[in-house]
């Protein structure tokens, strides 16, 4: 079993009946979504909240129901991947795309379970560029702000054409040197007029489930 199963599948466990769940984005999350999908086929009753188009089509052919913030206002857990995590369990997320309602979705959640292999734990967070979204009006002038605060934007593209989000906005994939101190750039983000939301998930995770050396699963 690789890595991103192993710890997708083991936050599943924290997964009991009668639970709304979030269900997250990427590579990691999908092998949470499809041991629940198997605990779904075979009794668990449980309703999920996905974080992206992508994660609501795969639940919706593994036949996991589905619910929204029309209906619940929080959820019980949300289970979803990280790009990087540091040693204070703050993370950056958006690689895929979806960190504006993966963080909606993680404030919301009573337990936020964070899957990661060991590949995505770091010292310091920064190597990964930090993906920000913001809205398609003015983004250069919006880009300039956020270079302001140190980093290097780029606009993050797909197939040869400008990255939508599942909101309508674009992605400026942000490379800062090192983050030294991730809630103060998270705040200041998302100051900027533009700025929906930022990649930085400060203080948010409540389990971090990782990997070691010798391949046995950490939480943490
Ligand atoms: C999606 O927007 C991201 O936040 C993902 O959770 C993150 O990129 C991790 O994805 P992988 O599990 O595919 O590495």
């Amino acid at each position: 079993m690789n890595e991103k199963q192993l710890v997708g599948e083991k936050a599943v466990e924290y997964v009991r009946d009668g639970m709304i769940v979030g269900l997250g984005t990427g590579s990691t999350a999908y092998y949470a979504i499809q041991k629940l999908g198997q605990l779904v086929q075979a009794g668990l009753s449980i309703k999920g909240v996905p974080t992206s188009v992508q994660t609501e089509n795969l639940a919706k052919e593994l036949k996991i129901p589905l619910t929204t913030f029309t209906e619940v206002d929080y959820l019980d857990i949300a289970i979803d991947g990280a790009d990087e995590v540091d040693q204070q369990q703050n993370l950056i997320k958006g690689g895929g795309g979806a960190l504006l309602r993966e963080k909606i979705i993680a404030r919301a959640a009573k337990q936020f379970i964070v899957i990661a292999d060991s590949s995505k734990m770091v010292n310091t967070l920064g190597t990964f560029p930090l993906p920000v979204e913001v809205t398609q009006f003015g983004h250069k002038v919006t880009k300039s702000h956020i270079e302001a605060l140190g980093g290097k934007a780029t606009l993050r593209q797909m197939d040869g054409e400008i990255f939508i989000s599942d909101n309508g906005n674009y992605i400026y994939d942000v490379k800062f040197e090192n983050i030294m101190d991730a809630k103060e750039l998270e705040q200041a983000l998302n100051l900027i007029p533009g700025v929906v939301e930022n990649g930085l998930f400060v203080h948010m995770a409540d389990k971090v489930i990782t990997v070691d050396k010798n391949k046995q699963i950490v939480i943490r």
